[in-house]
């Protein structure tokens, strides 16, 4: 009797357990098959038959050092609805990793019960988490959200895999930023390549010229109306960081010596005329350059350059380089008499000597300077480092006399040009070690950028249109292995992502030209 009674009891309590654990952790309904569609490529993967579910509550742990890391994801788990509980039984960890491996490379393993996310550096674990923001979005199943059963190993082909963004010619918001670092971030692209100056704009604050943004920021457009606006100090400082969370270099581009008619508006001693010129309102490429021969001018760049150096800690400051017509230059008695001081044969030779002087300057600041591919036009100094626009042939010629170089040629990297010129399955045919290069010469090649210069990209929704889905091509050529490479089922893949651009409000375009539908009546 006391034995039935106890056993009873015992009974009714374990009852009563099972339903209270089942009401804690109910068990939904696992997606028919998992989704694996991850862009770009990952390095090896291996798929397994489970399910690791989230709903309602997960518990997220990460090692000393990590906190960064994790606290954005436990962000991103928010804003599905999935809470972060010390108490629930499923686990997802983020720890350090001691493979010797680089410090993007991630090792990822998804169990029923737990994730475990490792890496070498902070780098790695924000890759690696951009491959759990796509599982999760793509494996929402009836309200749910899984992270399919795997183990996978990841690791980049190229360590520089950038966008170049043009906010002089068109100015986006902080907020537009922000948004495009989110989005590199969850295609695992790792540089910001922030073109800040230009003939029609500059668009960053300088606290010793004020005038480059009281004057240079605006310009009177062609119906009269005014436009412009730039960055403050503080709207840098809140990319940068929010940059440097998801491990997103921001390297700010200062052109020079040309493309800086909006500089010499706001500060008309900087150009060899000294003549008052208003901020461009038209495209093109304009003859108003800096004075080669005038030491303010250096004096000028390099109070400049301080200030950009205190807001950006990226190893690298672009300086632009390109397109700069000489023929100011040719006129100028400053910029003559400095030829013949220097023994400068022409004034090709006159710009090689402005670039090597920008960085002299920028090394002894322990700094590297990237340029344009004009940069090697009469002669380049060592630890220059080149960004091949016209072609490859800058990029080939860089890495022939030892120079490292990034390969973003108008061929393939243009995402201004139209889709009929370059659409998605031209960029993911875009290979950026040319074939015929030595080893040590393909090992100089640090990657590439693709390019939204933005004359004619004057809104968000244009910009994305332009990018998306174009941007998603670049990154697996950037990421993925050449032997992995396969367009047909990329272009599957990308079928997937289309639902993720719209959970990130992403407006985008084409992936070539449309077919037209034409309808012949007899
Ligand atoms: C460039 O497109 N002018 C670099
Ligand atoms: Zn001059």
């Amino acid at each position: 009797m006391r034995n039935m009674i106890w056993s009873g009891r015992f009974l009714s309590t374990v009852v009563l357990l099972l339903v209270f654990w089942s009401c804690e952790e109910p068990s939904p309904v696992p997606p028919p098959q998992a989704k694996l569609e991850l862009i770009p490529q990952p390095t090896q993967l291996e798929s397994g038959a489970g399910f690791f579910f989230l709903a309602p509550a997960v518990f997220l742990t990460y090692s000393d050092g990590l906190s960064t890391q994790g606290q954005l994801l436990q962000n991103f788990l928010q804003e599905l609805g999935i809470q972060q509980k010390s108490n629930a039984k499923r686990v997802i960890e983020l720890a350090y990793g001691f493979d010797k491996q680089d410090a993007e490379s991630y090792h990822l393993k998804i169990t029923p019960d737990s994730v475990r996310l490792t890496a070498n550096a902070a780098q790695g674990i924000s890759r690696g988490i951009a491959t759990l923001q796509q599982l999760l979005l793509l494996n929402k199943y009836q309200g749910n959200y899984f992270l399919p059963q795997l183990k996978l190993f990841d690791r980049p082909r190229f360590r520089h895999r950038g966008l170049l963004l043009d906010c002089a010619r068109h100015f986006f918001e902080v907020e537009v930023v922000k948004k495009y670092i989110d989005l590199l971030a969850f295609y695992k692209m790792n540089t910001l390549h922030w073109h800040l100056t230009e003939d029609q704009g500059w668009r960053i604050a300088i606290d010793r010229y004020p005038e480059l943004t009281g004057v240079g920021a605006y310009r009177t457009e062609l119906n009269g109306s005014s436009y412009g606006d730039f960055y403050s100090k503080a709207d840098i400082r809140e990319v940068v960081a929010y940059a440097t969370e998801r491990n997103i270099k921001v390297i700010p581009e200062i052109e020079l010596p040309g493309h800086c008619q909006a500089a010499i508006a706001a500060y008309p001693h900087l150009s060899c005329t000294g003549d008052t010129v208003s901020v461009a309102n038209d495209w093109g490429v304009f003859k108003e350059i800096y004075c080669a021969g005038n030491d303010s001018v250096f004096t000028f760049l390099e109070e400049v350059l301080t200030e950009v150096m205190e807001l950006f800690p990226s190893q690298q400051i672009h300086i632009g380089g390109d397109e700069a017509p000489k023929v100011r230059w040719q006129h100028c008695s400053k910029c003559q008499r400095r030829m013949a001081e220097n023994g400068l044969k022409d004034e090709v030779e006159l710009q090689s000597y402005f670039i090597r002087r920008m960085q002299t300057f920028l090394e002894a600041n322990g700094r590297e300077l990237i340029g344009w591919d004009e940069i090697l036009e009469g002669g380049l100094a060592e630890g220059a480092i080149v960004l091949s626009w016209r072609g490859m042939e800058g990029g080939i010629e860089a890495v022939k006399h030892g120079h490292q170089a990034i390969m973003s040629p108008t061929s393939h990297a243009y995402f201004d040009y139209a889709l009929d010129v370059i659409d998605v399955e031209k960029v993911y045919s875009f290979e950026p070690v040319p074939k015929g290069l030595t080893a040590k010469e393909a090992s100089l090649i640090l990657g590439g950028e693709c390019n939204l210069w933005s004359e004619r990209v004057p809104d968000e929704n244009t910009l994305d249109s332009k990018v998306f889905p174009r941007l998603l091509a670049m990154a697996e050529v950037l990421w993925t292995d050449s032997s992995q490479k396969d367009f047909l089922t990329f272009n599957q893949r990308l079928q997937a992502h289309y639902p993720v651009l719209d959970f990130y409000g992403v407006n985008y375009g084409e992936e070539s030209v449309p077919m037209s539908h034409e309808i012949i009546l007899e």
